[in-house]
């Protein structure tokens, strides 16, 4: 039973904040005329000196108690004596862990975004860069339509916005004080709640004692966060495993984010790309796990809720790995345009045909079989779509003019996709600013 119900190897962590939050609550009993003002301070001083001790603790093994909360009252009535026993009227384990818990997230969701907007700068930094680079475009990992490099790599920019804007909102959702619910009935004295968010920089207080004791709701809107996040960087890493093969060498990542093999003396192992879409599995497994805890518990507080905690610190840690790991990986990696260039097929245009006999009336439909038949045509004659002589495209519609050649050029190509959102220079301008507007919003309030 001790080693189930201990939780201080976890929240050991939240020792700072217990402190933090054990000092709001001593003037707060103050204030109800609980504390005498003398109490309060050398409670307030016992305080300071048991952070001191913990400051200097090597770390939980050196502690036999159930938690964090357990240590904190139990070197405070150490140090100062029995008036330290004071210091828990009107609060409970409860109210008190769950604060310290978000006091905790929400620091640790204002530093996961400073990291993600890191990242999203550097992609959008390297996208800059890229002017002038068409690659392939893909759809179910077949060539598809060209499109600026700089797309491509704001593709994967643009999801990690909304991963901001959603911390934004968790943060929001986290800075609500619990304390002064009690164990679940709220509390007897007239501590002014109010007073304590302030003291505490929480916005607001709880609205209901059984809910802000059972709530973990920003917990897993926080976790869910982290997994949504780890997914997306886990697409972008298997872009760059993919496009850092042999095959595709689109992309050279730096030597500092690669290793060798220790048989393979040729090998440059994209690890860092390879590391982070593993890490996605446990941030989804982090979600999965919580959401699973919280699930038909009844109201009021419950003891699984001592097992919100790994969650949410496991996902909070890989990020604060992963992040800036991929941010250096993607300020270090290369694009190889003469490998992007020789991969441009000119099939990939087969779409701009069928589109030049649009513009010339011919109905979608019926020219999307007419360069069909095109492709087909080229494939027969074991020759590249761009191959194809005007008579020979003549033959199959009337209306294709010799300015049908001017088709085989990517460059045009993605330059005639000028609709916002598309790849024309203007297109692609218009979104580095829409980008970093909504990064300056999503990062606008602390
Ligand atoms: N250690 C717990 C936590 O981490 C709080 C303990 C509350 N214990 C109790 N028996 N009500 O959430």
């Amino acid at each position: 039973m001790e080693a189930l119900n201990r939780s201080l190897d976890v929240d050991w962590r939240l020792w700072r904040q217990d402190v933090r939050g054990s000092r709001a609550w001593a003037r707060g009993l103050e204030r109800a005329g609980i504390l005498s003002a003398a109490e309060a301070a050398e409670i307030d001083d016992g305080l300071g000196r048991v952070a001191r001790v913990l400051e200097e603790a090597a770390g939980p093994e050196a502690f036999a108690d159930e938690d964090i909360h357990t240590v904190v009252e139990r070197l405070l009535t150490e140090t100062i004596g029995p008036v330290g026993g004071k210091l828990h009227a009107g609060r409970s384990r409860n109210d008190q862990a769950v604060t310290g818990f978000r006091l905790w997230g929400k620091d640790a969701v204002r530093a996961l975004r400073g990291e993600i907007v890191a990242l999203i700068g550097a992609i959008a930094g390297r996208a800059r860069e890229t002017e002038g680079i068409v690659m392939p475009g893909y759809t179910h990992l077949q060539q598809a339509q060209p499109v600026p490099a700089a797309h491509w790599l704001l593709s994967r920019a643009w999801p990690l916005l909304r991963d901001l804007e959603h911390l934004r909102a968790v943060q929001r959702e986290c800075d609500v004080l619990p304390l002064g619910s009690g164990a679940l009935a709220g509390c007897p004295f007239e501590v002014d709640r109010e007073a304590l968010a302030a003291d505490l920089g929480f916005s607001r207080v709880t609205e209901n004692s059984m809910d802000g004791v059972g709530d973990r709701d920003w917990a897993a809107r926080l976790v869910f966060g982290a997994a949504m996040t780890g997914v997306h960087l886990s697409q972008l890493a298997e872009d760059l495993v993919l496009f850092s093969t042999s095959e595709f060498g689109f992309v050279r990542l730096g030597d500092g984010f690669t290793t060798g093999s220790s048989l393979m003396p040729q090998k440059r192992n994209p690890d860092v790309a390879e590391l982070t879409r593993g890490k996605s599995g446990r941030l989804v497994g982090n979600l999965t796990g919580l959401m699973t805890v919280l699930k038909g518990l009844p109201a009021g507080y419950n003891r699984d809720l001592q097992e919100d905690k790994e969650a949410v610190f496991d996902s909070v840690d890989t990020l604060s790995v992963v992040l800036p790991a991929m941010t250096g990986a993607v300020r270090g990696m290369e694009l190889v345009r003469e490998r992007i260039d020789d991969a441009l097929r000119p099939e990939m245009l087969a779409t701009d045909l069928a589109d030049h006999l649009v513009r010339r009336g011919v109905p979608f439909r019926e020219s999307h079989d007419l360069a069909g038949a095109l492709v087909r045509a080229a494939e027969a004659s074991g020759r590249e779509l761009s191959a194809l002589t005007l008579e020979e495209m003549r033959a199959v519609h009337p209306d294709f003019g010799p300015e049908v050649v001017a088709i085989f050029d990517a460059a045009a190509s993605v330059e005639s996709r000028a609709v916002r959102g598309g790849t024309s220079a203007e297109a692609l301008e218009d979104q580095f600013k829409a980008l970093a507007e909504a990064v300056a919003r999503a990062s606008s309030d602390p």
